[in-house]
């Protein structure tokens, strides 16, 4: 069958999981034909030549960020969906946990250490001063872990041990917004990929191992999870994706006396290299995701004139 319908990927470094998605989506020949996609000079009223694009960097790259809405705008289907990834937060991500029934460690959004220079004190009269740190540390405890609101790849993410350390890592933080997480103390630490909401491949995965170690070495650094356990990271962690609206993520939670807490489930663009998952769950990704881009590529384009019908 010739194709009739076009996916494209965004893409930054990563080689492995592109070729290997390309290659899937193309060997099937269903009707769907997978490439890199080309990027030039946008016009706004030009319709966009996908009906499907996997975004896997635009987290980094902000003009791709408003090519894909507009791609959204003229009916192509983006994975991830732009418009959720850009406006979520892990402070609203956690509070939304809360009301879903998922277990999330105690969380505190902070304001932020510092200001940009057009910020003055004036322009600061809602923040309560002094702010309430002690009732903090006492409600959180330590461990406490503190990171961005909108983050990834362990950048600025901080454990620290007592007030003194919260301080000394707060004081770096210049004008971000932080939140502040209470430390769960692990012994099991499962890492669910999940793709089209509804796919879930739970894998022990363990953090404190190095990166290319993660997974294949989780299996012999901690007990196996007994299977209601493992039930509940893969309902919790379908929950948390449809909330969310993300077709492709990566849930992670981390179990104490029992309960899976979820710690990261903002990971738009997760790490598939597979150097970084192994064999075979590289392979169940590349698999998954080429059944998701099909199905989404012979969906009707929908006639698109408001924002709220994009936040599907
Ligand atoms: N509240 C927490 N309790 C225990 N460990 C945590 C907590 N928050 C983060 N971590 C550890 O720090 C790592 C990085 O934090 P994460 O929230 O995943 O940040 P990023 O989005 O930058 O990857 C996690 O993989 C986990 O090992
Ligand atoms: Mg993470």
């Amino acid at each position: 069958m010739s194709a009739v319908f076009r996916v494209g990927l965004l893409v930054g470094r990563e080689r492995t999981f592109p070729d290997a998605l390309i290659r899937a989506v193309n060997d099937r020949h269903e009707g769907v034909s997978a490439e890199y996609a080309t990027v030039d000079v946008t016009r706004a009223d030009a319709p966009c030549p996908y009906d499907v694009l996997v975004d896997r960097i635009s987290h980094e790259v902000p003009c791709y960020q408003a090519f894909l809405k507009h791609a959204m705008l003229m009916g192509a289907r983006v994975i991830n969906n732009p418009f959720w990834r850009i406006t979520d937060d892990k402070f609203f991500n956690a509070a939304l946990a809360v009301k879903l029934g998922v277990a999330v460690p105690k969380t505190r959004l902070l304001p932020s250490k510092s200001y940009g220079p057009d910020i003055s004190s004036e322009s600061l009269r809602n923040l309560a001063y002094p702010l309430s740190w002690q009732a903090m540390f006492e409600e959180l405890g330590f461990p406490m872990f503190i990171k961005p609101h909108w983050g990834g790849g362990w950048r600025d993410v901080h454990r620290v041990g007592d007030e003194e350390e919260f301080f000394r890592a707060y004081d770096q933080t210049g004008e971000k917004a932080m939140i502040a997480q209470e430390g769960i103390r692990w012994t099991q630490y499962v890492r669910c990929i999940v793709i089209g909401k509804q796919e879930v491949l739970p894998a022990p995965w363990d953090p404190r191992l190095g990166h290319f170690e993660r997974y294949t070495g989780a299996v012999a650094s901690m007990p196996p999870l007994d299977e209601a356990t493992r039930e509940r990271v893969v309902r919790d962690a379908r929950t948390l994706c449809v909330a969310l609206g993300y077709d492709m993520n990566t849930v992670e939670f981390a179990v104490r006396d029992g309960v899976p807490y979820a710690i990261d489930y903002m990971n738009s663009a997760p790490d598939f290299d597979v150097s970084s998952l192994g064999e075979r769950q590289f392979e169940w990704v590349v698999n998954k995701m080429a059944d998701l881009v099909i199905r989404r590529a012979k969906e009707p384009a929908l006639e698109i004139t408001a924002v709220s019908q994009l936040l599907l």
